[in-house]
Protein backbone atom coordinates (compact mmCIF):
# COMPACT_ATOMS: atom_id res chain seq x y z
CA UNK A 1 0.00 0.00 0.00
CA UNK A 2 1.35 3.22 -0.60
CA UNK A 3 2.12 5.98 1.96
CA UNK A 4 -0.43 8.04 1.34
CA UNK A 5 -3.05 5.15 1.01
CA UNK A 6 -1.63 4.63 4.89
CA UNK A 7 -2.05 7.96 6.03
CA UNK A 8 -5.52 8.34 4.68
CA UNK A 9 -6.83 5.16 6.66
CA UNK A 10 -5.01 6.06 9.42
CA UNK A 11 -6.85 9.20 9.47
CA UNK A 12 -10.59 7.61 8.91
CA UNK A 13 -9.37 5.13 11.53
CA UNK A 14 -8.63 7.37 13.99
CA UNK A 15 -12.02 8.97 13.47
CA UNK A 16 -10.80 12.68 12.88
CA UNK A 17 -13.43 14.77 11.90
CA UNK A 18 -11.80 17.55 10.31
CA UNK A 19 -8.42 16.82 8.34
CA UNK A 20 -6.56 19.13 6.28
CA UNK A 21 -4.78 17.08 3.76
CA UNK A 22 -1.59 19.56 2.50
CA UNK A 23 -1.15 18.53 -1.30
CA UNK A 24 -0.70 19.90 -4.49
CA UNK A 25 -2.11 16.82 -6.24
CA UNK A 26 -6.13 17.04 -5.76
CA UNK A 27 -6.63 14.16 -8.61
CA UNK A 28 -4.21 11.76 -6.81
CA UNK A 29 -5.83 12.87 -3.85
CA UNK A 30 -9.60 12.18 -4.65
CA UNK A 31 -8.95 8.79 -6.41
CA UNK A 32 -6.89 7.85 -2.82
CA UNK A 33 -10.16 8.45 -0.75
CA UNK A 34 -12.40 7.36 -3.43
CA UNK A 35 -10.87 3.88 -3.15
CA UNK A 36 -10.84 4.43 0.34
CA UNK A 37 -14.50 5.13 0.44
CA UNK A 38 -15.43 2.15 -1.86
CA UNK A 39 -13.44 0.10 0.59
CA UNK A 40 -14.95 1.22 3.78
CA UNK A 41 -18.43 1.14 1.95
CA UNK A 42 -18.57 4.99 2.22
CA UNK A 43 -19.54 8.05 -0.28
CA UNK A 44 -17.73 10.56 -1.67
CA UNK A 45 -19.46 14.09 -1.59
CA UNK A 46 -17.10 17.28 -2.95
CA UNK A 47 -17.68 20.52 -2.55
CA UNK A 48 -15.99 23.49 -4.43
CA UNK A 49 -16.77 27.22 -4.39
CA UNK A 50 -18.23 27.33 -7.99
CA UNK A 51 -19.59 23.78 -8.49
CA UNK A 52 -21.36 24.20 -4.32
CA UNK A 53 -21.76 21.28 -2.59
CA UNK A 54 -22.51 18.32 -4.73
CA UNK A 55 -26.15 17.49 -4.68
CA UNK A 56 -27.35 20.39 -3.18
CA UNK A 57 -28.22 24.14 -4.57
CA UNK A 58 -26.29 26.97 -5.77
CA UNK A 59 -26.18 28.41 -2.71
CA UNK A 60 -24.02 26.16 -1.30
CA UNK A 61 -21.01 27.68 -3.75
CA UNK A 62 -20.25 29.77 -0.23
CA UNK A 63 -18.63 27.95 1.97
CA UNK A 64 -20.14 28.60 5.39
CA UNK A 65 -23.67 27.48 3.71
CA UNK A 66 -22.20 24.64 2.46
CA UNK A 67 -20.94 23.99 6.07
CA UNK A 68 -23.76 24.68 7.55
CA UNK A 69 -25.77 22.14 5.38
CA UNK A 70 -23.67 19.31 5.77
CA UNK A 71 -24.30 20.09 9.76
CA UNK A 72 -28.19 20.64 9.14
CA UNK A 73 -28.81 17.54 6.29
CA UNK A 74 -26.61 15.02 8.48
CA UNK A 75 -24.42 14.20 6.02
CA UNK A 76 -22.31 11.47 6.58
CA UNK A 77 -19.19 9.79 4.53
CA UNK A 78 -16.23 11.61 2.66
CA UNK A 79 -16.75 15.09 2.46
CA UNK A 80 -14.27 17.11 0.20
CA UNK A 81 -13.69 20.30 0.30
CA UNK A 82 -11.39 21.28 -2.50
CA UNK A 83 -11.31 25.20 -2.43
CA UNK A 84 -11.51 25.95 1.27
CA UNK A 85 -7.91 27.28 1.42
CA UNK A 86 -8.51 30.70 0.30
CA UNK A 87 -11.53 31.10 2.77
CA UNK A 88 -10.03 29.60 5.89
CA UNK A 89 -9.25 32.73 7.76
CA UNK A 90 -12.06 34.37 7.50
CA UNK A 91 -14.12 34.84 11.17
CA UNK A 92 -17.49 32.87 9.79
CA UNK A 93 -15.54 29.56 7.87
CA UNK A 94 -13.35 29.72 10.95
CA UNK A 95 -16.68 29.09 13.23
CA UNK A 96 -18.44 27.28 10.92
CA UNK A 97 -15.91 24.51 10.65
CA UNK A 98 -15.81 24.49 14.19
CA UNK A 99 -19.26 23.63 14.46
CA UNK A 100 -18.31 21.21 12.12
CA UNK A 101 -15.87 19.80 14.10
CA UNK A 102 -18.27 19.56 17.35
CA UNK A 103 -21.04 18.19 15.09
CA UNK A 104 -18.58 15.98 13.69
CA UNK A 105 -17.82 14.23 16.92
CA UNK A 106 -20.72 12.78 17.27
CA UNK A 107 -20.80 11.22 13.77
CA UNK A 108 -18.45 9.43 13.38
CA UNK A 109 -19.09 7.75 9.94
CA UNK A 110 -18.29 11.56 8.37
CA UNK A 111 -15.36 12.91 7.85
CA UNK A 112 -14.38 16.29 6.18
CA UNK A 113 -11.53 16.80 4.24
CA UNK A 114 -10.08 20.03 3.43
CA UNK A 115 -7.73 19.53 0.19
CA UNK A 116 -5.29 22.60 0.29
CA UNK A 117 -2.00 23.07 -2.03
CA UNK A 118 -0.57 25.28 0.67
CA UNK A 119 -0.15 24.36 4.40
CA UNK A 120 -2.31 27.70 5.87
CA UNK A 121 -4.34 26.57 8.82
CA UNK A 122 -5.67 29.29 10.98
CA UNK A 123 -4.09 29.15 14.46
CA UNK A 124 -7.79 28.72 16.08
CA UNK A 125 -8.52 25.50 14.61
CA UNK A 126 -5.12 23.84 14.77
CA UNK A 127 -6.13 22.03 17.89
CA UNK A 128 -9.19 20.79 16.01
CA UNK A 129 -8.00 19.96 12.93
CA UNK A 130 -5.88 16.97 12.03
CA UNK A 131 -2.93 17.62 9.46
CA UNK A 132 -2.05 14.82 6.81
CA UNK A 133 1.27 16.42 4.56
CA UNK A 134 0.62 13.80 1.85
CA UNK A 135 4.25 13.63 -0.07
CA UNK A 136 4.58 12.81 -3.70
CA UNK A 137 4.29 9.46 -5.32
CA UNK A 138 6.69 7.04 -4.06
CA UNK A 139 8.70 4.28 -5.65
CA UNK A 140 6.01 1.85 -6.12
CA UNK A 141 3.54 4.54 -7.25
CA UNK A 142 6.25 5.79 -9.98
CA UNK A 143 6.92 2.26 -10.68
CA UNK A 144 3.40 1.75 -11.40
CA UNK A 145 3.04 5.24 -13.95
CA UNK A 146 6.39 3.85 -15.55
CA UNK A 147 4.35 0.73 -16.15
CA UNK A 148 1.18 2.64 -17.28
CA UNK A 149 2.89 5.09 -19.79
CA UNK A 150 4.53 2.02 -21.24
CA UNK A 151 1.86 0.48 -21.91
CA UNK A 152 0.26 3.36 -23.41
CA UNK A 153 3.26 3.95 -25.92
CA UNK A 154 4.15 0.47 -26.72
CA UNK A 155 7.38 1.40 -28.93
CA UNK A 156 9.13 2.40 -26.10
CA UNK A 157 10.09 1.20 -23.25
CA UNK A 158 12.43 2.31 -20.76
CA UNK A 159 15.61 0.36 -20.62
CA UNK A 160 15.52 -2.32 -17.71
CA UNK A 161 19.49 -1.19 -16.64
CA UNK A 162 17.82 2.73 -16.69
CA UNK A 163 14.81 1.84 -14.11
CA UNK A 164 16.09 2.32 -11.17
CA UNK A 165 18.46 5.78 -11.83
CA UNK A 166 15.00 7.25 -13.62
CA UNK A 167 12.94 6.10 -10.55
CA UNK A 168 14.70 8.03 -8.22
CA UNK A 169 15.73 10.60 -10.30
CA UNK A 170 10.98 10.76 -10.49
CA UNK A 171 10.58 10.90 -6.69
CA UNK A 172 9.88 14.43 -5.61
CA UNK A 173 7.57 15.16 -8.46
CA UNK A 174 4.15 14.83 -8.54
CA UNK A 175 1.80 12.66 -10.65
CA UNK A 176 1.36 14.90 -13.33
CA UNK A 177 4.76 16.32 -13.42
CA UNK A 178 6.03 12.68 -13.65
CA UNK A 179 3.19 11.78 -16.64
CA UNK A 180 4.81 15.21 -18.83
CA UNK A 181 8.08 13.84 -18.20
CA UNK A 182 7.58 10.54 -18.92
CA UNK A 183 5.51 11.10 -22.28
CA UNK A 184 8.14 13.57 -23.44
CA UNK A 185 10.65 10.78 -23.15
CA UNK A 186 8.69 8.39 -24.43
CA UNK A 187 9.09 10.37 -28.01
CA UNK A 188 12.78 10.03 -27.11
CA UNK A 189 13.66 7.17 -29.57
CA UNK A 190 16.48 5.14 -28.27
CA UNK A 191 17.32 7.60 -25.23
CA UNK A 192 20.43 6.73 -23.56
CA UNK A 193 19.76 6.63 -19.54
CA UNK A 194 21.88 10.12 -19.22
CA UNK A 195 19.28 11.78 -22.12
CA UNK A 196 16.25 10.50 -19.67
CA UNK A 197 18.13 11.65 -16.46
CA UNK A 198 18.86 14.83 -18.80
CA UNK A 199 15.21 15.29 -19.18
CA UNK A 200 13.83 14.78 -15.82
CA UNK A 201 16.41 17.16 -14.51
CA UNK A 202 14.63 20.03 -16.76
CA UNK A 203 11.59 19.53 -15.54
CA UNK A 204 12.57 19.96 -11.82
CA UNK A 205 15.09 23.01 -13.41
CA UNK A 206 11.37 24.34 -14.30
CA UNK A 207 9.63 23.73 -11.64
CA UNK A 208 12.63 25.30 -9.22
CA UNK A 209 12.89 28.42 -11.27
CA UNK A 210 9.28 29.12 -10.21
CA UNK A 211 10.41 29.83 -7.07
CA UNK A 212 13.03 32.72 -8.49
CA UNK A 213 15.67 32.27 -5.78
CA UNK A 214 16.68 29.09 -6.59
CA UNK A 215 19.56 28.60 -9.64
CA UNK A 216 19.85 25.57 -11.28
CA UNK A 217 23.57 24.53 -11.43
CA UNK A 218 24.02 22.63 -14.85
CA UNK A 219 26.32 19.01 -14.39
CA UNK A 220 28.94 20.73 -16.73
CA UNK A 221 31.88 20.24 -14.38
CA UNK A 222 33.95 17.00 -14.37
CA UNK A 223 35.84 16.50 -11.32
CA UNK A 224 39.11 15.96 -13.34
CA UNK A 225 39.01 19.40 -14.42
CA UNK A 226 39.55 20.44 -10.91
CA UNK A 227 43.25 20.31 -9.96
CA UNK A 228 45.35 18.59 -6.67
CA UNK A 229 42.38 18.60 -3.80
CA UNK A 230 43.05 14.42 -3.75
CA UNK A 231 41.51 14.18 -0.39
CA UNK A 232 38.62 16.01 -0.87
CA UNK A 233 37.81 14.15 -4.85
CA UNK A 234 38.55 10.94 -2.95
CA UNK A 235 35.46 11.66 -0.67
CA UNK A 236 32.97 12.80 -3.22
CA UNK A 237 34.39 10.22 -5.41
CA UNK A 238 33.76 7.17 -2.40
CA UNK A 239 29.87 9.30 -2.23
CA UNK A 240 29.55 9.13 -5.43
CA UNK A 241 26.97 6.12 -5.92
CA UNK A 242 24.99 6.98 -2.14
CA UNK A 243 22.19 8.18 -4.10
CA UNK A 244 21.82 5.38 -5.67
CA UNK A 245 18.82 3.13 -5.05
CA UNK A 246 21.05 0.44 -4.04
CA UNK A 247 22.33 2.49 -1.47
CA UNK A 248 18.93 3.58 -0.12
CA UNK A 249 17.72 0.07 0.23
CA UNK A 250 20.83 -0.99 1.94
CA UNK A 251 20.15 1.40 4.56
CA UNK A 252 23.70 3.00 3.74
CA UNK A 253 23.47 6.52 5.49
CA UNK A 254 23.51 9.15 2.96
CA UNK A 255 25.72 11.92 3.24
CA UNK A 256 24.25 15.18 4.65
CA UNK A 257 26.54 17.94 3.44
CA UNK A 258 30.14 19.13 3.19
CA UNK A 259 31.40 22.50 4.25
CA UNK A 260 34.32 24.09 2.07
CA UNK A 261 36.35 27.34 3.90
CA UNK A 262 39.82 28.55 2.54
CA UNK A 263 41.98 30.62 0.82
CA UNK A 264 40.16 32.39 -2.02
CA UNK A 265 40.65 31.27 -5.51
CA UNK A 266 41.39 27.81 -4.75
CA UNK A 267 38.62 26.17 -6.29
CA UNK A 268 35.53 25.89 -3.89
CA UNK A 269 33.00 26.89 -5.97
CA UNK A 270 34.62 24.96 -8.47
CA UNK A 271 34.58 21.95 -6.24
CA UNK A 272 31.11 22.37 -5.51
CA UNK A 273 29.93 22.12 -9.17
CA UNK A 274 31.87 19.21 -10.03
CA UNK A 275 29.60 17.16 -7.60
CA UNK A 276 26.24 17.18 -9.55
CA UNK A 277 28.05 15.50 -12.44
CA UNK A 278 29.74 13.17 -10.20
CA UNK A 279 27.36 11.97 -8.25
CA UNK A 280 24.43 12.68 -10.92
CA UNK A 281 21.86 14.59 -9.50
CA UNK A 282 20.64 18.16 -10.02
CA UNK A 283 22.47 20.73 -8.48
CA UNK A 284 20.81 24.21 -7.32
CA UNK A 285 22.26 27.26 -5.88
CA UNK A 286 20.22 29.53 -3.65
CA UNK A 287 20.48 32.88 -3.75
CA UNK A 288 20.76 34.22 -1.11
CA UNK A 289 20.18 37.90 -1.87
CA UNK A 290 17.08 37.93 -3.53
CA UNK A 291 15.61 35.87 -0.26
CA UNK A 292 17.00 39.00 1.84
CA UNK A 293 15.63 41.78 -1.08
CA UNK A 294 12.21 41.43 0.29
CA UNK A 295 11.35 40.91 -3.38
CA UNK A 296 9.63 37.37 -1.92
CA UNK A 297 8.23 38.23 1.33
CA UNK A 298 9.66 38.30 4.06
CA UNK A 299 13.60 36.58 4.21
CA UNK A 300 12.37 34.77 6.92
CA UNK A 301 9.30 33.84 4.90
CA UNK A 302 11.29 33.20 1.49
CA UNK A 303 14.01 30.84 3.20
CA UNK A 304 11.37 29.12 4.32
CA UNK A 305 10.12 29.06 0.82
CA UNK A 306 13.39 27.70 -0.99
CA UNK A 307 13.24 25.06 1.62
CA UNK A 308 10.60 23.56 0.83
CA UNK A 309 10.75 23.85 -2.79
CA UNK A 310 13.88 21.90 -2.48
CA UNK A 311 12.42 19.36 -0.38
CA UNK A 312 10.19 18.85 -3.67
CA UNK A 313 12.65 18.18 -6.30
CA UNK A 314 14.94 15.51 -4.45
CA UNK A 315 17.24 13.93 -4.66
CA UNK A 316 19.16 17.54 -5.25
CA UNK A 317 22.52 19.63 -4.19
CA UNK A 318 21.77 22.52 -2.18
CA UNK A 319 24.26 24.82 -2.89
CA UNK A 320 25.14 27.90 -0.40
CA UNK A 321 27.70 29.93 -1.74
CA UNK A 322 29.73 32.14 1.38
CA UNK A 323 27.45 30.60 4.08
CA UNK A 324 28.38 33.53 6.41
CA UNK A 325 26.41 36.04 4.70
CA UNK A 326 23.56 33.75 3.49
CA UNK A 327 22.68 33.14 7.29
CA UNK A 328 22.68 36.67 7.82
CA UNK A 329 25.77 36.60 9.75
CA UNK A 330 28.28 39.86 10.22
CA UNK A 331 32.37 40.11 10.35
CA UNK A 332 32.35 39.01 13.88
CA UNK A 333 29.64 35.97 13.76
CA UNK A 334 26.96 37.96 14.81
CA UNK A 335 23.71 36.98 14.14
CA UNK A 336 21.74 39.85 11.65
CA UNK A 337 19.02 37.59 10.64
CA UNK A 338 18.81 35.67 13.81
CA UNK A 339 15.72 33.74 12.53
CA UNK A 340 17.10 32.60 9.46
CA UNK A 341 19.92 31.01 11.03
CA UNK A 342 18.37 29.09 13.43
CA UNK A 343 15.62 27.97 11.02
CA UNK A 344 18.41 26.77 8.92
CA UNK A 345 20.16 24.80 11.66
CA UNK A 346 16.86 23.47 12.56
CA UNK A 347 16.51 22.39 8.92
CA UNK A 348 19.86 21.04 9.01
CA UNK A 349 18.60 18.69 11.65
CA UNK A 350 15.73 17.39 10.02
CA UNK A 351 15.46 18.02 6.37
CA UNK A 352 14.69 14.88 4.08
CA UNK A 353 17.74 12.56 3.85
CA UNK A 354 17.75 12.98 0.28
CA UNK A 355 19.21 16.19 -0.34
CA UNK A 356 22.73 17.10 0.11
CA UNK A 357 24.12 20.86 1.29
CA UNK A 358 27.28 21.77 -0.24
CA UNK A 359 28.12 25.14 1.41
CA UNK A 360 31.57 27.26 0.87
CA UNK A 361 32.87 29.83 3.52
CA UNK A 362 35.01 32.93 3.29
CA UNK A 363 35.09 34.11 6.43
CA UNK A 364 35.31 31.12 8.58
CA UNK A 365 35.68 32.97 11.72
CA UNK A 366 31.99 34.40 11.25
CA UNK A 367 30.89 30.72 11.88
CA UNK A 368 29.85 30.13 15.10
CA UNK A 369 30.60 26.67 16.49
CA UNK A 370 27.18 25.83 16.25
CA UNK A 371 27.47 25.27 12.30
CA UNK A 372 30.63 23.32 12.25
CA UNK A 373 30.03 21.23 15.79
CA UNK A 374 30.16 17.68 14.09
CA UNK A 375 26.49 16.06 13.06
CA UNK A 376 25.77 18.89 11.06
CA UNK A 377 28.01 18.75 8.13
CA UNK A 378 29.80 15.17 7.20
CA UNK A 379 33.17 16.82 6.41
CA UNK A 380 34.23 20.00 6.96
CA UNK A 381 37.27 20.77 4.64
CA UNK A 382 39.84 23.67 3.89
CA UNK A 383 41.48 24.78 0.81
CA UNK A 384 44.78 26.20 0.86
CA UNK A 385 47.37 27.61 -1.94
CA UNK A 386 47.77 24.32 -3.98
CA UNK A 387 51.37 22.29 -3.29
CA UNK A 388 53.61 22.99 -5.91
CA UNK A 389 52.55 19.23 -7.85
CA UNK A 390 49.06 20.68 -7.30
CA UNK A 391 50.31 23.91 -9.38
CA UNK A 392 51.50 21.76 -11.80
CA UNK A 393 48.00 19.80 -12.42
CA UNK A 394 45.96 23.24 -12.21
CA UNK A 395 48.31 24.60 -15.14
CA UNK A 396 47.84 21.56 -17.18
CA UNK A 397 44.12 21.60 -16.66
CA UNK A 398 43.90 25.17 -18.08
CA UNK A 399 46.34 24.82 -20.77
CA UNK A 400 45.32 21.98 -22.11
CA UNK A 401 41.32 23.79 -21.71
CA UNK A 402 42.61 26.57 -23.82
CA UNK A 403 44.17 24.33 -26.78
CA UNK A 404 48.13 25.04 -25.87
CA UNK A 405 50.44 22.05 -26.98
CA UNK A 406 51.83 20.78 -23.37
CA UNK A 407 54.91 19.59 -24.90
CA UNK A 408 55.76 23.67 -25.14
CA UNK A 409 56.32 24.25 -21.63
CA UNK A 410 58.60 23.40 -18.98
CA UNK A 411 56.76 22.04 -15.90
CA UNK A 412 58.99 22.68 -13.36
CA UNK A 413 60.23 26.32 -13.75
CA UNK A 414 56.50 26.87 -14.07
CA UNK A 415 55.93 25.67 -10.89
CA UNK A 416 58.57 27.28 -9.28
CA UNK A 417 57.54 30.74 -10.67
CA UNK A 418 53.86 30.34 -9.42
CA UNK A 419 54.74 29.46 -5.98
CA UNK A 420 52.16 30.97 -3.38
CA UNK A 421 49.64 31.24 -6.58
CA UNK A 422 45.87 30.06 -6.10
CA UNK A 423 44.17 28.20 -8.99
CA UNK A 424 42.11 31.57 -10.00
CA UNK A 425 45.71 33.35 -10.64
CA UNK A 426 46.84 30.50 -12.57
CA UNK A 427 43.74 29.94 -15.01
CA UNK A 428 44.09 34.20 -15.62
CA UNK A 429 47.91 33.74 -16.11
CA UNK A 430 46.81 31.13 -19.01
CA UNK A 431 43.91 33.12 -20.30
CA UNK A 432 46.39 36.53 -20.46
CA UNK A 433 49.02 34.41 -22.15
CA UNK A 434 46.87 32.98 -24.72
CA UNK A 435 45.02 36.31 -25.46
CA UNK A 436 48.18 38.18 -26.12
CA UNK A 437 49.21 35.21 -28.03
CA UNK A 438 46.12 35.34 -30.41
CA UNK A 439 46.92 39.49 -31.08
CA UNK A 440 49.81 38.07 -32.72
CA UNK A 441 48.35 35.92 -34.40
CA UNK A 442 49.74 32.51 -33.71
CA UNK A 443 49.75 29.54 -30.83
CA UNK A 444 51.10 30.87 -27.23
CA UNK A 445 54.22 29.23 -25.49
CA UNK A 446 56.12 29.08 -22.17
CA UNK A 447 57.66 32.87 -23.04
CA UNK A 448 53.96 34.59 -23.36
CA UNK A 449 53.37 32.41 -19.93
CA UNK A 450 56.47 33.76 -18.20
CA UNK A 451 55.74 37.00 -19.04
CA UNK A 452 52.61 37.37 -17.98
CA UNK A 453 53.43 35.66 -14.67
CA UNK A 454 56.45 37.80 -14.09
CA UNK A 455 53.85 40.87 -14.01
CA UNK A 456 50.92 38.95 -11.61
CA UNK A 457 51.52 39.82 -7.84
CA UNK A 458 49.59 37.15 -6.07
CA UNK A 459 46.77 37.54 -3.65
CA UNK A 460 49.22 35.99 -1.22
CA UNK A 461 51.56 38.46 -1.62
CA UNK A 462 49.02 41.10 -0.61
CA UNK A 463 47.16 39.08 2.09
CA UNK A 464 49.93 37.30 3.75
CA UNK A 465 48.37 37.80 7.45
CA UNK A 466 45.10 36.86 6.38
CA UNK A 467 46.31 33.59 4.96
CA UNK A 468 48.03 32.59 8.12
CA UNK A 469 45.17 33.51 10.20
CA UNK A 470 42.60 31.26 7.60
CA UNK A 471 45.22 28.14 7.99
CA UNK A 472 45.93 28.74 11.80
CA UNK A 473 42.30 28.78 12.07
CA UNK A 474 41.67 25.97 9.88
CA UNK A 475 44.40 23.56 12.03
CA UNK A 476 42.28 22.11 14.42
CA UNK A 477 39.07 22.29 13.29
CA UNK A 478 39.03 21.22 9.37
CA UNK A 479 39.96 18.27 7.58
CA UNK A 480 43.07 19.10 4.30
CA UNK A 481 41.45 19.35 0.97
CA UNK A 482 44.67 18.23 -0.13
CA UNK A 483 46.78 15.31 -0.03
CA UNK A 484 49.76 17.26 1.34
CA UNK A 485 47.58 18.85 3.81
CA UNK A 486 49.67 20.38 6.79
CA UNK A 487 52.91 18.90 5.59
CA UNK A 488 52.80 20.87 2.55
CA UNK A 489 55.87 23.08 2.55
CA UNK A 490 54.43 26.77 1.72
CA UNK A 491 56.07 29.89 1.45
CA UNK A 492 52.90 31.36 2.70
N1 LIG B 1 42.14 23.42 -8.01
C1 LIG B 1 41.78 24.02 -9.13
N2 LIG B 1 41.79 23.33 -10.30
C2 LIG B 1 41.43 23.91 -11.47
N3 LIG B 1 41.03 25.19 -11.55
C3 LIG B 1 41.00 25.92 -10.44
C4 LIG B 1 41.37 25.38 -9.18
N4 LIG B 1 41.22 26.33 -8.23
C5 LIG B 1 40.75 27.42 -8.87
N5 LIG B 1 40.63 27.19 -10.20
C6 LIG B 1 40.15 28.14 -11.23
O1 LIG B 1 39.86 29.37 -10.61
C7 LIG B 1 38.49 29.71 -10.75
C8 LIG B 1 37.99 30.30 -9.46
O2 LIG B 1 37.95 29.29 -8.47
P1 LIG B 1 36.75 29.16 -7.44
O3 LIG B 1 35.70 30.14 -7.79
O4 LIG B 1 36.37 27.76 -7.33
O5 LIG B 1 37.49 29.66 -6.13
P2 LIG B 1 36.90 29.86 -4.69
O6 LIG B 1 37.77 29.08 -3.78
O7 LIG B 1 35.46 29.55 -4.68
O8 LIG B 1 37.16 31.41 -4.48
P3 LIG B 1 36.32 32.47 -3.63
O9 LIG B 1 36.65 32.17 -2.21
O10 LIG B 1 36.91 33.76 -4.05
O11 LIG B 1 34.90 32.29 -3.95
C9 LIG B 1 37.79 28.42 -11.12
O12 LIG B 1 36.69 28.64 -11.93
C10 LIG B 1 38.86 27.64 -11.85
O13 LIG B 1 38.85 27.93 -13.21
MG1 LIG C 1 33.70 30.74 -4.45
Amino acid sequence: MSKMMEQLRSAILGRSPLVYIYSPEEERIMRGIRSLAEEQSQNVVTWSCVLGLEGAGPETNDPVEAIMTIIRQGLTGMIVCKDLAPFLHEPRVERALREAYYDGRTKPERTLFLLCAELNVPESLKKEVHVLEIPTPGEDEILALIHEVSTANPDYTIPEEALREVTLALRGLTENEIGYVLHRVCRLQDATKDQLLDEIFAEKKSIVKKSGFLEFSPPRWAIDGLGGLDNLKQWLIRRQHMFSHEALAAGVPIPKGLLMMGVSGCGKSLAVKTISSLWNIPMFRLEMNLVFSGMYGTPEEAFHRALTTIEAVAPAVLWIDEIENALGLDESGQKIASHIFSSFLTWMQEKPPLIFIAATANKIQALPAEVLRKGRFDEVFFCDLPAPQERDEILRIHLTRNGANLEEFDFKMLQIMTEGWNGAEIEQAVISARTEAFYENRAFNQRDLTNVIGRIVPLSDTMEQQIKAIRSWAFSRATPASKFGKSAARRV
